[in-house]
């Protein structure tokens, strides 16, 4: 048979495809209808909310995405960082501080770096955990006016694994967060190093 000839038969199957397809979405329309109206009230509500629920559950925190956190990605989510900031041990500052262990450290602190902006010279905090992973979704958000030029991050588990790499730069790294979950799923996990 001819490549014309074969078009028009896959053509024709397709379209029966289709149609079947069609008809039977329709008909589930149709015949589903009265049912799904009167379960509307009683079950719609208890059901979002319970699926807002469950979602705010499986949302993992901070600490387990730090456990399952990739340093080898978060090396490479970095390079955003290398236009402005180092961070080994002794090297220097660029636009940005060196950031050799910054976790834990206080804001504004490297030493000899003088570019800082007065609104990070007047903070008083430390860089925990949550506070640098707020940083690198968005800076402003917890220095408003800082200096720092960074759009932010938008997928938590790029931000973990970028904070599990700064972690590694560091003499003695700091203690993850604990993971406040259930103790099954803790074993399931062990700590690793
Ligand atoms: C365009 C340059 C630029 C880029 C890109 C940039 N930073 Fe910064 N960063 C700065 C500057 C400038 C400061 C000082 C800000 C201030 O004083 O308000 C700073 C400050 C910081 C601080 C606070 C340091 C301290 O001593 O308190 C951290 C932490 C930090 N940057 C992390 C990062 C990370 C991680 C990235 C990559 C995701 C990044 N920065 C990307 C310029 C940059």
């Amino acid at each position: 048979m001819d490549s014309f000839e074969f078009n028009k038969i896959s053509a024709a199957v397709l379209s029966g495809i289709l149609l079947i397809m069609v008809l039977s979405m329709a008909s589930d329309v149709i015949y589903s209808k009265p049912t799904s109206d009167k379960l509307a009230y009683s079950v719609e509500v208890p059901e979002t909310t319970a699926a807002a629920g469950a979602e705010a559950v499986k949302a993992p925190s901070l600490a387990e995405l730090l456990q399952n956190a990739d340093i080898g990605r978060g090396e490479k989510e970095f390079k955003k960082c290398v236009a402005c900031h180092t961070s080994a041990k002794g090297e220097a500052h660029r636009m940005g501080p060196n950031l050799f262990d910054i976790l834990g450290r206080k804001m504004a602190s490297a030493d000899g770096f003088g570019g800082y902006s007065t609104a990070l010279k007047g903070e008083d905090r430390e860089w925990s955990y949550d506070l640098m992973d707020q940083w690198l979704k968005a800076p402003k958000s917890v220095v408003s006016g800082t200096s720092m030029a960074f759009a932010g991050i938008r997928k938590p588990q790029s931000r973990a694994n970028l904070i599990a790499y700064l972690r590694t730069q560091a003499d003695t790294p700091k203690d993850l967060p604990a993971v406040e979950a259930a103790a099954e799923e803790v074993e399931e996990a062990p700590a690793t190093e």
